[in-house]
């Protein structure tokens, strides 16, 4: 089997953040999101993965290299603009040859343990598996109704009334017959080619497509909210441990994460938590639910769950901060200096909530 990975796309939901910067790459506890995803790949035995890529292209392949660090094989698959997640598959096709594959949103976070349903699939005669989960607005996903024996009646992409709570989440195994449906469907209204409709294109034409309801959490890391609830979820579940160093006037507990290099001088650290490499933190407060990644500052402050990416510095701040995305190379930091005033710099589609 060979794996298929998404991450091409334009992430508009999550700007600013990904105003310059592929959104795949962006770290829930410390790790990017596309990295978790080439894991969960791996451990199902993997080891020829095509990585769809769009503008962010340089970058992604820039962090993610051949994927020797992975023992994987990474094949680069351009796609001229975002046209689709049933596009992605069409352009994919030498890459994938006559070999069943399992297709993964490069921005989707899953809890672990699929890899049995991925070597499941591999060695069925179904043409297709799809993965739904049962989610609370099903309005806003694509949907599946089943029949009666359990299998997949029809697919609708964001239905008005949707006839199940179960939405597809991102993760798709096919066989070479996909390629007849990616080439038999047309756009859709908002003019891209639906893998739904490729899948409902499958179904109407008597091909085994077969439904698995994931019972575990799953993230469509969209927009800022969701990369919080993500971030929760994996700190949540990470094993801990102390790599860095912790001084004598510091309490750190059990559920956080110092990495390598990082140090943590007269603050408290509550987890679940991880402090990224040759990270300072300085007199201050880390609550649960923050990742703070490599080379940030922070001192004088207090900080609850967010995200703070590489290279930033928060010093100063007379308030907690909290529910906060704070991207690389940033700087929040308090002047006594008169007059008293908010002094900002923030770049397009930025977010600032004041008092
Ligand atoms: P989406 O979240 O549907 O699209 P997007 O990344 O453009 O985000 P936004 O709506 O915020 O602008 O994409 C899901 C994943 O699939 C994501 O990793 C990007 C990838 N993708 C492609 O690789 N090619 C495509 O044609 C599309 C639509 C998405």
């Amino acid at each position: 089997m060979k794996g298929l990975i998404l991450s091409g796309g334009k992430g508009t939901r999550l700007y600013p953040i990904t105003f310059n910067r592929a959104k795949q790459l962006v770290p829930i506890a410390n790790k990017p999101v596309l990295f978790r995803v080439i894991e969960a790949i791996q451990e199902a035995g993997i080891e020829d993965i095509g990585i769809v890529i769009g503008d962010t292209g340089a970058e992604i392949r820039e962090a993610v290299g051949d994927g020797r660090r992975w023992g994987v094989r990474v094949t680069y698959l351009p796609q001229e603009a975002p046209l689709g997640l049933a596009h992605a598959v069409k352009i994919s096709q030498e890459f994938l040859g006559d070999e069943r594959f399992v297709m993964f949103l490069g921005d989707n976070v899953i809890q672990g343990g699929i890899s049995g349903l991925i070597r499941q699939f591999a060695s069925s005669d179904w043409n297709s598996q799809v993965v739904l989960t049962a989610v609370d607005q099903p309005q806003h996903y694509g949907v599946a109704e089943l029949n009666e024996q359990g299998g997949i009646r029809r697919l609708v992409e964001k239905p008005r009334n949707p006839a199940s709570n179960l939405a597809l989440v991102g993760i798709y195994m096919f066989d070479h017959n996909v390629f007849r449906a990616v080439n038999a469907i047309k756009p859709s209204w908002r003019g891209e080619l639906e893998i739904t409709d490729a899948i409902q294109w499958l179904v109407e034409n008597g091909y085994a497509v077969h439904p698995y309801v994931h019972r575990g959490w799953w993230i469509d890391t969209g927009k800022p909210i969701d990369m919080l609830e993500a971030n929760n979820r994996v700190l949540a579940e990470l094993s801990h441990q102390v790599e860095g160093y912790v001084d004598r006037d510091s309490k750190v507990d059990h559920l956080v994460t110092v990495e390598r290099g990082a140090e943590i001088i007269n603050s408290v650290i509550r987890g679940p938590a991880i402090i990224g490499e040759h990270t300072r933190i300085v007199n201050s407060y880390v609550g649960p639910f923050t990742s703070i990644f490599h080379h940030t500052h922070v001192e004088d402050s207090e900080i609850e769950h967010s995200i703070v990416l590489d290279h930033s510095k928060i010093v100063g701040i007379p308030s907690r901060i909290e529910d906060s995305i704070i991207g690389r190379d940033v700087e929040v930091t308090y002047s006594p200096i008169k007059p008293k005033a908010y002094k900002m710099t923030l770049g397009d589609h930025s977010r600032v909530g004041l008092l």
